[in-house]
């Protein structure tokens, strides 16, 4: 009897976690698809290393550009919330799609935070990277950063002023 009344309310519980979803997926004006995405390529007409190019693409592109690519439960509720507001977050910090826009203090101040994030592991975020396994950035990859940002330096430091288009 106690069981049953268990099931029940169980069940009821799902259909009703069902329900919602449904209707906010519906309703969802907020959902990742409502961001404009584009297929561009990042950092296209700059200076960025190929090899830098190829890693910010692949391992921030979904955050930190006009790209992002969701995925099927980027539509469920309450996960599509979080997805949503990592993206808005992530487009307004630093947007890679829109790097050639950036000033050149600007883009040396990117270059920086990202050299620093990526190498305390905070970026991608470790959920993230867990969920997208090629986001992973092997020891090769922060070599690679890191060799664009000394390029940048010892350039800046030949002309007196540089750039990191
Ligand atoms: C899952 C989405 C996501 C991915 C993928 C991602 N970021 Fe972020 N990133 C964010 C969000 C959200 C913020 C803003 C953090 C905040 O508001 O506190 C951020 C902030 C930053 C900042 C600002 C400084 C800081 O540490 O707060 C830098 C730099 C950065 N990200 C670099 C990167 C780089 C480089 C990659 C790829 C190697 C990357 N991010 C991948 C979501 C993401």
């Amino acid at each position: 009897m106690f069981r049953s009344i268990l099931w029940k309310g169980g069940l009821i519980g799902l259909v009703a976690v069902c329900c919602i979803g449904l209707i906010v997926v519906n309703g969802n004006s907020h959902g990742p698809k409502s961001l404009p995405v584009t297929e561009n390529a990042l950092l296209a007409d700059s200076r960025v290393p190929l090899q830098a190019r190829s890693i910010l693409e692949r391992a921030c592109g979904d955050c930190h550009s006009d790209n992002t690519v969701s995925p099927w439960y980027a539509d469920v509720p309450p996960v599509s919330w979080q997805i949503h507001s990592d993206v808005a977050r992530g487009r307004a910090t630093m947007n890679l799609s829109k790097w050639s826009e950036y000033s050149d203090g600007k883009r040396r101040g990117f270059m920086m935070a990202i050299l620093a994030a990526t190498k305390a592991r905070a970026m991608p975020p470790p959920m993230y990277v867990w969920m997208h396994g090629n986001a992973k950035l092997s020891a090769a990859d922060l070599k690679e950063l890191e060799k664009w940002a000394l390029a940048e330096t010892r350039l800046r430091s030949q002309n007196g002023k540089g750039s990191s288009r």
